[in-house]
Parts: C-alpha cells; structure tokens; sequence
C-alpha cells in the first residue's frame, strides 16, 4: 500500500478540484489531487459553456489562462423568446456586466496544463473509495492505476468530486442527505458542424417544449432542446432533431449542419446536508447541483472553492480555523441563492408535461412582468451575470 502524504487532498480533477489546487499553490500550499478520469476523459467532455466575469479575471490574474484573452467571447445580453417574439435582455446596459462563451473543457485544458508545469502531483485514472476524519488523520482512500491501494494522509480533505462525490458520506452522512428536487424533464444536447445561428443565446420557450441556441466556435454551435428524460439519444433522426429545434424557435432562423455529438442532461436540484464536517469539505457539484437553465453551476462551483481557499489560506498558513467554520454558511447564502435562480429559469422556460391551460397562460404572464419590466430584466441579468463575490 502507498501512502502519499500532503497538506491539502483533493478528490476531483473537475474545475473545482483544479482550481482549488491552483489558487492553494499560489498562496504556497501544497496539494495532491486524484481523479478516476483519464487527463483525455476530462479534457474531451462537453459541458457548460458560460463564464461569469470574475471567474474570467481570476482566471487570467492568477496565470491559469492566457488563452481566455484570445478565444473567450463576451455576451453582452441573451434572448428571451416566447410567445412567437425575441425580447433581449442587455446585461451590459442593466447591469454593466457580461459573461463570457468559453467552454468548460477548454477551463480544465488551462489548468491542467498550469498544474502540470507548476509541476502539481495530479493523479488520473486513481479511484477514490471514501474519505475520513478520524480526529487525528485526514485521510482518503484509494486505488491506484495498478489496482493497488493508495491512501493520502493530509491535513485537510476536500471533495470535489462531482454530484456522485464519494466524500460526500464522510461529510454529509450519506450520499443522499440534502435538499434534492426533480423536475418531469431533461435537455438533449447537440454539437453540430455549422456556423452560428444567433450571436447571443437564445432561451425560448415554446408550446412544443423548450429550446436553447447556444455556441461554441465560428464552426461548432451547441444546442438543447427539452426531452423526457428516458430519451434514447439516438432515436431521434438528424432531421426530426432540426425539425424540433426550427419549430421550438420560429421565426428565428437555424443554420443547419451535421450533428456530431448527442447527450441528454437530466435535471436536478440538490444541496447537500452538510459541506464541512472536521477537516472535510465538499466544493462544486459533490455540494450542489443545479439545472443547467440559469449557467449556474460551473460558476457556483468555482465561487465555492474561492471562498474555502481563502478559508484553508487563514487556517493551514495562520492557524486560524474561524473562517474554515465559517464557509458552509458563506458558501450557502450564494448557493440557495444560485438554486432559487436556476430553478426560476427553469420552471419560466420549460413547458410542464400535462399542464393546464392556466399553467401555460400564467408562464407567459411572468414572462411578460419580466421582459416589460426594468426591475424585472435587472434582476434576471443581475442573477445571470452572477452577484458579487464578496
Ligand atoms: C451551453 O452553451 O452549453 C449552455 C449555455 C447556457 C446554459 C446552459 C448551457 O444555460
């Protein structure tokens, strides 16, 4: 057995897991991070896409990207769609802010990359088994890429390690405890060779279900369309996916191209019980987990592991545990908070299987308090763009 000894372990090298070890290593800390992931497993996965305008600064100030100069794009504003029109919501006049298209794996690429020149012990396809405080060690068990068990002795613990987080246990009590909420529907994504069919996103809410219009590249566009959640992904033809998609946003015009890449997203809702218990704590989706509607989660997970950094600065470099004890609460107050929007998009956009009459007339009247409101566009961009980080 090996025993690896460290002052922070980390278990996920997903953007929180990373990012925590970056922000550690500048104030000095040294960490171990694993992952049951290959380095091209994580680097390859599609997922979210919007940055919050800190996290583009942080990224850029504390050296992990150079890249998001060149290749992240700002959106000034997104579209709401309903009832046959477009209504934009302008982030920059409302609240003076933008967010940023960059795409989470292009996030990791960066900090993989920053971590392995800083030369940071970082551990793919290492299967971590559980976590433990036991009052005198911190400890996280493991088994290495040989199958054999690995152990890390650390100081501190922290999952990172996504919505099926194993640490979660240690810290929570179980996998399951927390606040959890289901919703009867789920997104199928594409990737589609093409050039984009809108400079903003498009959210648009529609009789036939929800759509979103997403982008990634001048060549590479991203969009959803809502979908049961037992979708197969490949059921659906090429031409009934576009089909769906012109109908969900019409008029709007959609630039077609081959799709070559499908996946459904299931929704949820989930706040774990607990996020800190000793010397453990979970950061990113292993606390939380929001719907993909508001943008929320990337940035969510990346303010959570800012505030424990700062956190675990006071307590591994000063001895101070007070702001350590402190970060359930901080890191709750921005979490409910993202829950509540990521839910309000949701339950605005999203047509609810057998809803009545009223439910649909009703949705369109909180649509239009909103786009016919400046209180009501500024709280939407304000939630969007993502509040301060204090
Ligand atoms: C995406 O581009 O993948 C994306 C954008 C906005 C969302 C969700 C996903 O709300």
């Amino acid at each position: 057995m090996t025993v690896v000894r460290t002052r922070v372990g980390i278990v996920g090298a997903g953007p929180a897991g990373l990012l925590l070890s970056h922000l550690l290593a500048a104030a000095g800390i040294e960490s171990v991070v694993l992952d049951s992931r290959t380095r091209e497993q994580i680097e390859t996965t599609v997922r979210a896409g919007i940055l919050e305008s800190w996290l583009i600064e942080l990224l850029r100030q504390t050296g992990a990207s150079d890249r998001v100069d060149r290749d992240a794009q700002p959106h000034q504003g997104i579209e709401l769609r309903f009832d046959g029109a477009g209504h934009r919501i302008d982030f920059r006049r409302l609240v003076g802010r933008d967010v940023w298209l960059y795409p989470q794996h292009e996030v990791l690429r960066d900090l993989i990359a920053a971590r392995v020149a800083a030369g940071q012990d970082l551990r793919f396809g290492v299967v971590a088994t559980g976590a433990q405080d036991d009052g005198e060690r911190v400890t996280v068990h493991a088994t290495g890429l040989d199958g054999e068990p690995l152990t890390v002795e650390a100081e501190f613990v922290v999952g990172a390690d996504g919505s099926r987080s194993v640490v979660r246990e240690a810290v929570a009590g179980s996998q399951q405890a927390g606040y959890f909420r289901e919703y009867p529907f789920a997104w199928f994504g594409i990737l589609c060779e093409a050039p984009p069919s809108a400079e903003e996103l498009i959210y648009s809410n529609s009789p036939h279900g929800f759509a979103l219009i997403s982008q990634r590249s001048a060549a590479v566009q991203r969009m959803y369309l809502q979908c049961d959640p037992e979708l197969d992904p490949q059921a659906m033809s090429d031409e009934a996916i576009w089909a769906s998609l012109r109908e969900r946003v019409a008029p709007h015009p959609l630039i077609e191209g081959p799709i070559v890449q499908r996946d459904v997203l299931r929704f949820r809702s989930f706040v774990a019980s607990h996020l800190r218990r000793g010397r453990l704590a979970l950061v990113g989706d292993a606390a939380h987990t929001v719907p993909p509607t508001g943008a929320k989660g990337l940035n969510l997970a990346a303010a959570d592991v800012v505030i424990l950094a700062r956190a675990l600065e006071a307590l591994l470099l000063r001895g101070d545990g007070s702001e350590v004890d402190r970060y359930p609460e901080v890191a709750l107050r921005r979490i409910w908070k993202a829950q509540q929007f990521s839910w309000w998009m949701t339950s605005m956009l999203h047509t609810v299987p057998g809803a009545s009459e009223f439910d649909r007339l009703r949705q369109l009247g909180e649509l239009y308090s909103v786009v016919e409101s400046e209180a009501g566009m500024r709280f939407l961009a304000e939630a969007y763009t993502g509040w301060p980080l204090g």
